[in-house]
């Protein structure tokens, strides 16, 4: 392996550039054409690529260095693959990928200034700033075309920054670019002189095409595409951060970045106006893209900042085996299906749990003397159907309760039909079968529709059709214990009732103490659709309808 130096190649008329960017350290391994380091000229930047393929042995330059042609920026081992070129003053292939604007300019200039008017099929335009949205001299921060370029209408030619907005400036016609007349940071206006054009007539074949120039520009007619194209608006703004590193730059500073570090940005899908440049003058430079992106990477999935809208804080497990013997498996499909729905329930609406206890000791007594008549009949009547007709009845009174929020196309959805679901704990997990037109069916009907609803589910038999359309929700663990909890809306419905066990509680009529049996009550409700006041009215319906059943079976 022989040692090689790494030299700054033509840098295509620019005297001396200064080094704003290294890219490599020593004992680094690159391949030919590599980026070595970034460097600026008043009017670009370019990156230096590597002559070969090898290992960096030394960087002989620092940020801030000025350099030019034939200085040696650092030292390489070439590979023995003999990738490396010791004539490094030879201008590495694919440089001309990176090429500067100016270089671009320059060579053209001097090679082959374009013609006044093409011949044949083709015509010269030179492309003027179209009207600006009211903007004034707006910087161009990034010439997007090369002279040579062939381009389609539309396509952006510069690309200008006002202290408001970002725009494109595209092309009014399709064909070939010529002189550019625009540099980075001059100050544009509507009629300004972009750059020169030949622009392929409509029918031509080449630029050499015989047949007589039209004088319509080649895409749609336009009679004065230069004004009347408007350029498109990319950003209105920068965003709010949301936990961003970085702070945000002070409102109007212009962010600077060369065009390989916006080009790895729009890559990236890194907001430049979201990073702190650490190169000279507060250049942005492609480490700090790469900190950056890294920085919010880690902060998804650490959980260590605040959840970013794209995505919520992750949660980091350590090696439980660590503590003691485990065995991992697999979740089953309905398990995470579930734990999916409660996530996106849980994250998507504002909770709040209203709680209140109903005075059951006399509908107790009613379904208790409803057991022989039950049994005649094969149904059991347990709590549950009271609490289906309290609550179809709540939900007809508060028709708050009964929509879905449709927040896309900023609507309610009031729903005119009150189906409600009944959580059912089963050995695979737990189901949601929902008994349709609650209001419409008596007492009978509902506990022989939840019996055999809760049944279906236990057994894997409910049909899709079975566990859709509901407006609402009970979840009743009044049968296993508990005194209160906090059940989880289940979206897009806006409110669950939760139900737990009841309880002989003293409670004073206003003279003395009553033995009572207490139903708690936890209603859980979206706070988007629902406020306070309504959830209270709601559950103290329930309460009322609950304690005096004679209003529930009117
Ligand atoms: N307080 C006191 N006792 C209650 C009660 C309450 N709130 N609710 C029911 N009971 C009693 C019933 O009267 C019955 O007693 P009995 O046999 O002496 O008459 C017993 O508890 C069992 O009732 P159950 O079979 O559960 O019937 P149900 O109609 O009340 O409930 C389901 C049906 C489907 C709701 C219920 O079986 C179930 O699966 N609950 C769990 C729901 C769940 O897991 N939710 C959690 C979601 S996160």
């Amino acid at each position: 392996m022989s040692e090689q130096e790494i030299k700054v190649p033509d840098l295509g008329g620019a005297d001396e550039v200064e080094v704003i960017e290294i890219t490599v350290s020593a004992g680094d391994s690159v391949e030919a054409e590599d980026p070595i380091l970034t460097v600026e000229s008043d009017k670009a930047s370019v990156e230096l690529p590597s002559p070969g393929a090898g290992k960096i042995t030394k960087i002989t330059v620092k940020v801030g260095d000025k350099v030019k042609e034939g200085d040696v920026v650092g030292m390489m081992e070439a590979s023995a693959d003999g990738g490396g070129s010791d004539d490094s003053k030879k201008e590495p292939e694919g440089k001309a990928e990176e090429k500067s604007e100016a270089k671009e300019q320059e060579k053209s200039e001097e090679s082959k200034p374009a013609p006044k008017k093409a011949s044949g099929g083709s015509r010269k335009e030179t492309v003027k700033v179209p009207a600006l949205d009211g903007f004034d001299n707006v910087p161009v921060i990034e010439i997007n075309v090369a002279e040579g370029d062939t381009i389609e209408a539309d396509d952006p030619l510069v690309t200008v920054e006002s202290d408001k907005a970002t725009m494109e400036i595209p092309s009014p016609y399709s064909g070939k670019v010529g002189k550019i007349l625009v540099s980075e940071g001059d100050k544009l206006s509507e009629g300004h002189e972009l750059l020169e054009m030949t622009v392929q007539e409509e029918g031509g074949e080449s630029e050499d095409d015989s047949e007589p120039a039209s004088e319509e520009p080649a895409k749609e007619a336009k009679s004065e595409p230069e004004s009347e194209e408007k350029p498109k608006q990319q950003v209105e703004s920068a965003p709010e951060p949301q936990g961003a590193t970085y702070e945000p730059p002070t409102p109007g500073a212009k962010v600077h970045a060369g065009p390989a570090v916006r080009k790895l940005a729009r890559e990236l899908g890194a907001d430049l106006a979201r990073i702190k440049g650490s190169g000279p003058k507060s250049r942005i430079i492609k480490d700090d893209v790469h900190a950056y992106v890294k920085s919010q990477l880690k902060q998804a999935q650490q959980g260590s900042g605040v959840a970013t809208g794209s995505g919520i804080p992750g949660v980091k497990l350590p090696d439980f085996s660590q503590f003691g013997e485990v065995k991992r498996e697999a979740m089953s499909r309905m398990m995470f299906a579930t734990a999916n729905n409660m996530q996106r329930s849980w994250l998507n609406v504002p909770h709040v749990t209203q709680f209140e206890d109903a005075d059951i000791t006399d509908m107790e007594d009613f379904r208790k003397a409803q057991k022989a008549a039950g049994e005649k009949k094969g149904v059991k009547m347990t709590p549950l159907p009271f609490l289906l007709k309290a609550c179809a009845t709540a939900l007809a009174e508060l028709p708050q309760f009964n929509v879905s929020l449709d927040m896309e196309r900023k609507e309610v959805v009031r729903k005119k039909y009150i189906h409600i679901g009944i959580a059912v704990d089963t050995p695979n997990g737990l189901m949601v079968p929902v008994i349709k037109d609650v209001d419409k069916k008596g007492l009978w009907e509902l506990a022989a529709e939840s019996a055999e609803l809760a049944q279906k589910a236990r057994d894997k038999q409910l049909k899709p059709a079975e566990m859709q359309g509901a407006c609402f929700t009970i979840t009743s663990l009044g049968g296993i214990g508990g005194t209160a909890f906090t059940p989880i809306v289940n979206t897009p419905e806006v409110a669950i009732l939760g139900v737990s066990k009841a309880a002989m509680k003293p409670v004073w009529d206003g003279k003395e103490f009553q033995p009572r049996l207490m139903l708690p009550l936890s209603l859980s409700y979206d706070h988007r659709a629902v406020n306070g006041a309504d959830a209270a009215r709601f559950t103290t319906v329930l309460s009322q309808l609950l304690g005096d059943i004679r209003s529930l079976l009117l």
